[in-house]
């Protein structure tokens, strides 16, 4: 077990199940981070235009496809696992084709027909509009590929089918690629330049979300806070922009501000933002509308500024300190979460302090965490050495995870007494009479049903509490 965090965010699988009527049937699986969940929604949309139905069982499908994630050599590892298992599955189902999507398939192109000999088309993550040709090519019994990365948002058009939905939250992507660059990261290689959708397309989806029952929306993206749009094209074409183009473009504010007002009812979150591209204007406007969570994914990655600097993130361990500070003083009651990692290369025992501290200096309400996983092609991997040993990186690592769970506990208890707004998301998982919600600050709420329902915006006095969710007792409509 790596850590408990990361098991939260990349063992998640996503199934589709569905009509059942359709002549071909495709059964899709999901790896990996929110972007890719949410492709896979649109996948789903583009085939189901194409006649496929949807199956649970491997041994009746015709098309199985994956979506797969590269950000560390385990989740690549998980993927080529169940690849091997489907080729188990062919014996039984010898007609099953096997689709590979996403950020692999970008990554290894047409390598992936030669590596593995069960893979009949390799579609990458700009290029799933070409899927109803690319099967055509498979349905001829022709391995085909596309891995064309893209200059525009490319799905804004694609209305998503919600796959295994609550039908109260839902994900919008707002922006695709990235051009960061830190240098430990796979994904400005997988997922191309940075992008950003037009705004009226993503309010129009929050619209149709609203009308259909949902109640929060998450605004996705690899750096939200980035969001640019000017009229179409990618972010670093922006230079070229025409002075109308600048003065009527809309960054991450104004975008923010555009889908609260359209829906003052629906929670709005985001995720994820970059520390250097967090503007004050951003804080203001989560502080302004009610309905926009306090809650700020806030990856650093190391407490250490040399470190920072290695990974080639844009500021220090003293910028981020004083936007903490900013965002405090700002949106008093707001949760941080980070994201961060053990035994970059060259990192020393005191750079590690370095991280500790810094956590203890937050105090995050919670976090995702990992070992440093080097990735073949990133500037890490070409201009530095993977010089800390394996063993370091893990008890590191668990420092870290330690540390984090005492903050967690911390966080939870600073609920207890309150009376908070809870969306309620469904029935709780460990009992029938229970019904489980979130918090503003996407804490999990647990209290008896009574004659509250699912999609219910419910204040909940909060009693008790576990390390990681709080229980109360409902209070009355907010
Ligand atoms: N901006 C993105 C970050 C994508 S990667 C987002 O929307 O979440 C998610 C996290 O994985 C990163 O923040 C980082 O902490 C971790 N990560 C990325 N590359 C890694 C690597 N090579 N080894 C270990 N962890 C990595
Ligand atoms: Fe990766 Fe850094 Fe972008 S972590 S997704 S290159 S912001």
């Amino acid at each position: 077990m790596e850590n408990m965090m990361e098991e939260k965010r990349q063992g998640e699988t996503l199934l589709w199940g569905g009509s059942q009527e359709a002549s071909k049937k495709m059964y899709i699986e999901s790896y990996g981070c929110a972007m890719n969940f949410s492709d896979s929604e649109i996948v789903a949309s583009i085939l189901t235009k194409e006649g496929y139905g949807t199956t649970q069982q491997l041994e009746e499908a015709d098309l199985v496809l994956v979506n797969t994630c590269s950000i560390r050599d385990k989740a690549e590892q998980t993927v080529r696992k169940r690849l091997e298992f489907f080729q188990s599955v062919k014996k039984i189902n010898p007609g099953m084709r096997v689709g590979v999507l996403g950020c692999m398939a970008e990554r290894l192109k047409s390598k992936f027909l030669e590596e593995e000999k069960i893979v009949d088309m390799v579609v990458g993550p700009d290029a799933y509009k070409d899927l109803p040709n690319l099967l055509k090519e498979v349905e001829d019994g022709r391995a085909a590929v596309n891995v064309i990365l893209s200059k525009d948002e490319t799905y804004g058009d694609v209305a998503p089918v919600r796959l295994q939905t609550n039908g109260v939250t839902a994900f919008v992507s707002i922006t695709r690629g990235c051009d960061n660059m830190c240098t430990f990261c796979v994904v400005p290689f997988t997922r191309g330049r940075e992008r950003s959708r037009d705004p009226h397309s993503i309010v129009e989806e929050v619209n149709t979300l609203w009308a259909n029952g949902y109640r929060e929306v998450t605004l996705l993206g690899q750096n939200v806070d980035s969001y640019l749009w000017y009229g179409g094209g990618l972010k670093k074409d922006y230079i070229k922009a025409s002075e109308m183009q600048k003065a009527t473009a809309i960054h991450f504010a104004d975008l923010l501000q555009m889908v609260a007002e359209a829906q003052p009812k629906m929670r709005i979150r985001f995720s994820t933002s970059n520390p250097q591209d967090m503007a004050e204007d951003v804080l203001h406007t989560i502080a302004r509308y009610p309905n926009i969570c306090n809650n700020i994914h806030l990856p650093v990655q190391s407490g250490s500024t040399r470190i920072l600097k290695e990974m080639n993130r844009q500021h220090t361990r003293e910028e981020y300190i004083a936007l903490i500070d900013k965002i405090r003083s700002i949106i008093p009651d707001c949760a941080i979460s980070h994201d961060m990692i053990s035994g970059f290369p060259t990192e020393t025992e005191a750079d590690h302090q370095d991280t500790l501290s810094l956590m203890a200096y937050v105090k995050y309400d919670y976090g995702y965490m990992f070992a440093y996983s080097e990735r073949p092609g990133t500037p890490a991997a070409k201009k530095l050495i993977d010089d800390v040993p394996e063993a370091v990186k893990k008890r590191r690592l668990q420092e870290i995870v330690n540390l984090q769970r005492a903050h967690c506990d911390y966080r939870t208890k600073q609920h207890l007494g309150k009376t908070e707004e809870v969306l309620i998301e469904g029935t709780s998982k460990k009992s029938e009479a229970h019904w489980m919600g979130r918090n503003s600050q996407n804490m999990v709420v647990v209290f008896p049903k009574e004659h509250y329902q699912k999609g219910d915006f419910v204040m909940v006095k909060i009693t008790d509490c576990t390390s990681a969710t709080l229980m109360g007792q409902a209070v009355g409509y907010s």
